[in-house]
């Protein structure tokens, strides 16, 4: 069994490309980290916004999450679990479909299991669960324009939708924070150190609108598939 994990700021692409992936390989299974999210009211709430903090990884029950890692890498298998997800749209042709399925086909048997979230990769000790890790990253401006045009997320409780700057005043310096060790001069802008990309093997790709989906999913392929 491999297991991949996509990791990444929100809105960078995680759960598109690993649904995607998880179709095309029959026997995967697919893991959102953010199932794995605090009830509503156990949510930090951010002490200067006075907001709650959906961001940042003490909103997330890493425990259960790593325990449930761990618990798959020795068994083989998970128990069922609700999703929080709802219905992700593929986003491809069925001509595309088609061209990667065939790509595939020689592999669509092997037990992979794809774990997506926001919040992978910024211990070395949960990254070092997975034998593939793709990072998928944009730019602040890029990543802001698609969250806002996000309606909001299902919830333990609920549905969030986000108030006003939220992603300027919690998302992005949430990510900052908890990444900028991953980047030369600690610079989220800049590119990847050698330690994520050699220790780590963290695989980066740099999803801004001009790349297409279908080039990201294929990308991520070759990466699996190498
Ligand atoms: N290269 C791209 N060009 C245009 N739109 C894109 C591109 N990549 C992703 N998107 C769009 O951005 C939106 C967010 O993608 P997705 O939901 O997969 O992100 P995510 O990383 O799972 O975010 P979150 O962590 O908030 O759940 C989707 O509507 C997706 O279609
Ligand atoms: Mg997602």
């Amino acid at each position: 069994m491999k297991l991949v994990a996509i990791s990444g700021p929100s809105s960078s692409g995680k759960t598109t490309v690993a649904s995607a992936l998880h179709k095309l390989f029959k026997n995967s299974l697919l893991i959102h980290l953010d199932d794995f999210y605090l009830p509503d009211d156990q949510i930090p709430i951010d002490p200067v916004k006075k907001t709650e903090n959906w961001d940042c990884p003490e909103a997330v029950n890493f425990e259960k999450f790593i325990k449930c890692i761990k618990d798959l890498k020795s068994n083989g298998t998970i128990e069922e679990r609700p999703t929080y997800e709802g219905e992700v749209e593929l986003k491809l042709t069925e001509d595309e479909l088609a061209t990667f399925e065939q790509e595939v086909s020689q592999y669509s048997e092997e037990q992979i299991v794809f774990v997506e979230g926001f919040m992978l990769f910024h211990d070395p000790d949960i990254i070092k669960l997975f034998d593939i890790n793709l990072f998928f990253y944009a730019s602040y401006e890029t990543l802001k324009n698609r969250r806002e045009s996000r309606q909001g997320y299902n919830t333990i409780a609920g549905f969030w939708v986000d108030p006003p700057n939220y992603f300027s005043n919690i998302v992005w310096p949430e990510f900052e924070k908890n990444h900028k060790y991953l980047f030369n001069n600690e610079d989220v802008n800049d590119t990847l150190t050698k330690y994520a990309l050699d220790d780590l093997n963290i695989q980066p790709f740099k999803n801004e609108n001009d790349s297409k989906l279908k080039d990201l999913i294929q990308w991520s392929l070759d990466q699996i598939i190498n």
